[in-house]
């Protein structure tokens, strides 16, 4: 797979390896060439072109409006960045459900048109005809359970889902179905971290949690949300690294200072 001989790219198998080592997995969200250089370089196992582009790049409330050409868009700048990442790209809302040719179809075009190395996939054994036809077609398959914002308005809310006996054992369900039919991990997202670690524990591919506590195999977050670009988003889950919202305001409103008060540039950045 990979071109450059100095690397060592992550695939699905070692991403299975890392499980059975008890190494914890990294993932981490990416949409563009600059910022996906930054993020594989500093060794992320895996770079996610989550649907989460949807809203911190194009500023939607959902999830549900981006389009298959614009993941692949996404998708396609990831890929020229990442050296070492292995690059999972979601399959947008609307890309998947109607039957499983049209998820083939998509997946395969993430595939052929970004370079991707795997897809993701939001829901269980009501999707299982879909993941196996992509799996069928060599396509890897990343599953993702609990809160799936592609259902938001199912759910009505973005709170915890799985806290009720009916709902964890369909979860619990979903998650074995995943891995029988042949996914190489699932992301388990907002639910109680008991029921990710039991679910972590009876699984043999790895779990890779955003709000489902620290016994998942991996954890995943936005990246937008982990650097502080988001500012008011702080859900407990999430620790913020970095504040760059304020660096990066700062820095503009210094540039626009000097501009206009005549300071940039300089002699020195003249010719
Ligand atoms: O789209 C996304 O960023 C995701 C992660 C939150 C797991 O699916």
């Amino acid at each position: 797979m990979s071109v450059n001989k100095e690397i060592k790219r992550i695939t699905t198998n070692t991403i299975q390896e890392m499980k059975v080592r008890g190494e914890k997995i990294t993932m981490l969200t990416a949409y563009d060439y600059s910022m996906a250089t930054i993020v594989d370089d500093a060794g992320t196992d895996i770079i996610l072109v989550g649907d989460s582009a949807s809203n911190v790049m194009a500023g939607h409330e959902t999830t549900l409006p981006i389009t298959l050409d614009q993941m692949i868009y996404h998708a396609s700048s990831v890929v020229r960045a990442a050296k070492r990442a292995l690059v999972v790209v979601d399959l947008p809302f609307g890309s998947y459900q109607g039957n499983s040719k049209e998820a083939l179809n998509s997946a395969i075009r993430i595939m052929k048109e970004a370079g991707a190395h795997a897809v993701k996939i939001e829901g269980g054994v009501e999707i299982a005809e879909s993941v196996s036809r992509i799996l069928t077609a060599g396509i890897p398959v990343m599953g993702h359970l609990g809160l799936t914002p592609q259902s938001i308005y199912k759910f009505g809310t973005y709170t915890v889902r799985a806290k009720h006996e009916a709902e964890a054992q369909k979860l619990r369900e979903d998650a074995l179905k995943l891995q029988e039919l042949g996914c190489f991990g699932v992301v388990l997202e907002k639910i109680p971290a008991k029921l990710a670690k039991e679910v972590s524990e009876s699984l043999q591919i790895p779990t890779i949690g955003i709000g489902a506590g620290q016994h998942c195999d991996g954890q995943v977050l936005v990246i937008h949300d982990m650097l502080g670009i988001n500012k008011g988003f702080k859900p407990r889950f999430l620790r913020q690294y970095a504040n760059l919202y304020d660096i990066m305001h700062d820095a503009i409103k210094n540039y626009n200072t000097d501009v206009k008060g005549n300071d940039f540039p300089s002699e020195k950045e003249q010719y």
